[in-house]
């Protein structure tokens, strides 16, 4: 019997669009103010995309930047999976948009949907080709325009969301999964879950095969993102605590013995909430939600990044990655990061 491989992620690529939308933009928007956004968000600034600018041609610049970090064309690569809620169309796949503009010429691919889970799930998604050894190489990408679907009249949901992409490539790494979690590079594991009674605390009505658009649907401003903040705050608070206990508990592990959380970026207060409870070392914290905002897909690739030019992601760091979504959707990745 073929053994499994383990998987790592052998490159990073990110990219968020030049123009900002700072907080005092929005005030002069909305009945909104710094300090009440900075206070119980976190947030002073968020990159937004000029008109014309789509998610395939971010997650294309993310994707590009970690090929050229790994030092390999785009025809290396044997699967591309895009994880997004804002595909440039509802068909074709962003996927096909990207192997395109990539010239990427033996790839597949397709778009995975998960809220703000959607990155971790796409990123387990395509570690199975590579653990079988189906796959050689698989491109990940994060990436969302949440500008598409945010009314800006909007206070309670415009002062959130941003946009930007995050690409990793996975690979197999030396060693076999048979070897112990205990120094082995790459995914180690990860735990999902679905609970899609929450779908109607975080939701887009309009322009699917329920309510397709129609001068109704966009009147009733069901095109826009709709989220009661509190009931999703709530769940948020509760299950990124409860999946990264239990991933840390079945491991053998405890809060402090990780050197990087890598949490999904949508309040200041749930991921300080969660590492708190679970004893987290204040430095092994990526926060950098005060300069992208909630960019949905993007968020865990982008932080990845962020703690990579702090110095903090080394070879040999014990990572975990958490994210709670509109679904809802929950994820949590354990990894050791492998360069
Ligand atoms: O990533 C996907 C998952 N999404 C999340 O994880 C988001 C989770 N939810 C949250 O992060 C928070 O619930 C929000 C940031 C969305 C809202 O914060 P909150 O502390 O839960 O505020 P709230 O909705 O309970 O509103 C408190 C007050 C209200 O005023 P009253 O009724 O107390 O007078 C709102 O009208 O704050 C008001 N408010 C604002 N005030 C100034 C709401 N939005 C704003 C705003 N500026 N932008």
């Amino acid at each position: 019997m073929t053994q499994l491989q383990r998987v790592k992620i052998s490159a990073l690529g990110t990219y968020v669009p030049p123009r900002l939308l700072t907080n005092a933009d929005l005030e002069k928007m909305v009945d909104t103010n710094n300090e009440w956004i900075m206070s119980r968000v976190g947030i002073r600034e968020r990159h937004l995309v000029d008109k014309g600018v789509a998610t395939s041609d971010l997650a294309t610049e993310a994707a590009k930047r970690a090929l050229a970090e790994r030092g390999i064309p785009a025809s290396d690569l044997d699967a591309i999976i895009v994880a997004t809620v804002t595909p440039d169309m509802l068909f074709p796949a962003t996927a096909c948009l990207v192997q395109h503009k990539l010239g990427a010429e033996k790839v597949w691919g397709f778009d995975l949907s998960a809220g703000c889970s959607q990155f971790v799930y796409a990123l387990q998604v395509g570690a199975q080709f590579v653990q079988t050894g189906a796959h050689k190489k698989v491109m990940v990408i994060g990436a969302d325009v949440m500008s598409s679907i945010i009314d800006y009249t909007d206070r309670a949901t415009c002062v959130i969301f941003g946009d930007g992409a995050g690409a990793v490539i996975l690979e197999a790494s030396d060693e076999a999964t048979g070897t112990s979690s205990g120094g082995a590079l790459g995914l180690i594991d990860f735990l999902h879950e679905v609970d899609g009674s929450g779908g109607v605390s975080l939701y887009m009505p309009g322009g699917g095969s329920l309510n397709p658009p129609s001068h109704e649907t966009v009147d009733k401003k069901m095109h826009y993102v709709h989220q009661d903040g509190a009931a999703v705050f709530k769940f948020a608070v509760r299950k990124m605590a409860e999946v990264c206990d239990e991933i840390l508990k079945r491991n053998g592990l405890s809060g402090s013995d990780i050197d990087l959380f890598i949490p999904h970026q949508a309040n200041l207060r749930i991921i300080n909430a969660t590492a708190d409870r679970l004893k987290m070392r204040p430095e092994s914290i990526v926060i950098n939600i005060d300069r992208y905002g909630n960019t949905t897909g993007a968020t865990i690739p982008l932080a990845m990044e962020t703690a990579r030019q702090e110095g903090k992601l080394k070879k040999g760091s014990l990572v975990l990655l958490a994210a709670v979504g509109a679904g809802f959707t929950v994820g949590a990745t354990l990894l050791r990061w492998a360069y």
